[in-house]
């Protein structure tokens, strides 16, 4: 049998993404859950997030993020070998989005699947598709996170309304002269399953005598002290991995959640002033899988990330799962 040869290294080639083009401050929804303005920035750091028009869907969101990572790598679709697009909001449960996504792009008939590891999403897939590179199961992999979580978000539940919001982010992973993308450091605590999920299942929803949208649901407090108290430490154990410390680092992009969370993983970490931080939580609110690649092309289209900074990342979420790594900017 023939062995496989991968790349000694992978690396982020390329960066894209697309946000939704509703900007919806947060006045125009504290009436429908009576709070406001004040306390919504307050408790999580939102002033406006950003939701999708009827045409901007799933699939037009990641083609579009897709074909800007593509130019920015300077691969061509026919290089890509797979679409891993990780999303908890394309509704249709099959077939897999990808296969749409890697079609419309024009690959050349890419392998193709879709993930649900909610706001973990996109670390996780980002650690498959540079496993599959250094494996040399795909030369090049084009990895996709991305939502439309206004879909599935009730407009009148106070705990979750202010939170959710849509658009995509998408990156090229290929083979590099040296390492991009660090060992994964992953998990999940299924004990706490039913802290965030969606509220019942299509089956129920069916019997219902008033049948609803199965939206999302979020015990906030809960996920918030396990944010704010654990995945520091994973944090710490992806840069051990990496083989690199804080001080090495030059940009942080925690998955965009709750500004508080994003305060206190700094302040746990010790994370030194030089090290910038991403905040686009304040203009984009929570994107689940789509959070991270759109708060790190956010900073380096507002310079405050180059191509060859060192970035940690950190993405947590529903199930309760989460994800790590130290990457280099593309
Ligand atoms: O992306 C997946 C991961 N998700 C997260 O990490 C989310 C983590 N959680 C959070 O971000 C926060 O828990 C929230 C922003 C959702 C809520 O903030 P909180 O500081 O945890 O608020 P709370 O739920 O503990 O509620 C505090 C108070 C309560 O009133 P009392 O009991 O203190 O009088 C609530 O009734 O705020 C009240 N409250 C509100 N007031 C105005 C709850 N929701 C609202 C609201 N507007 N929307």
């Amino acid at each position: 049998m023939l062995t496989l040869t991968g790349a000694s290294h992978a690396a982020l080639l390329g960066i894209g993404t697309y946000r939704a083009s509703l900007v919806v401050p947060n006045d125009e929804l504290v009436q429908a859950i009576d709070s406001s303005d004040e306390w919504i920035q307050q408790r999580s750091g939102i002033k406006e997030r950003r939701w999708a028009t009827p045409e901007e869907t799933i699939q037009l969101m990641s083609v579009e993020a897709s074909r800007q990572a593509l130019d920015n790598a300077g691969i061509d679709p026919r290089q890509i070998d797979c679409v891993i697009v990780a999303t908890i909001s394309h509704l249709l449960q099959t077939p897999a989005i990808a296969t749409a996504v890697a079609h419309e792009l024009g690959t050349d008939k890419a392998a193709a699947f879709d993930i649900s590891a909610a706001c973990a999403g996109f670390c996780h897939a980002v650690a498959l598709g540079s496993d599959m590179v250094r494996a040399g199961t795909a030369g090049h992999v084009l990895v996709i996170g991305v939502e439309r979580l206004s879909d599935i978000t009730d407009i009148k539940d106070r705990g979750t309304a202010f939170i959710f919001s849509d658009g995509a982010g998408a990156v090229v992973i290929g083979p590099s002269e040296t390492e991009g993308i660090g060992p994964v450091v992953w998990g999940s605590d299924g004990e706490q399953f039913d802290l965030i999920r969606q509220k019942e299942d299509w089956r129920d929803v069916l019997v219902a005598e008033t049948p609803e949208m199965p939206n999302l649901v979020m015990q906030g407090a809960a996920v918030f002290r396990w944010a704010s108290y654990e995945m520091a430490k994973i944090a710490h154990q992806a840069l051990d991995k990496a083989g690199v410390t804080v001080d090495d680092l030059d940009v942080f992009v925690p998955h965009q959640a709750n500004m508080r969370i994003i305060d206190a993983m700094a302040r746990t970490m010790k994370m030194p002033a030089h090290v910038r931080v991403a905040r686009d939580i304040a203009q984009q609110g929570n994107s689940s899988a789509a959070s991270i690649p759109l708060a790190l092309h956010r900073m380096i289209l507002d310079g405050d990330a180059k191509s060859g900074d060192t970035a940690l990342l950190i993405a947590f979420g529903a199930g309760l799962a989460y994800a790590a790594q130290v990457v280099t900017v593309p």
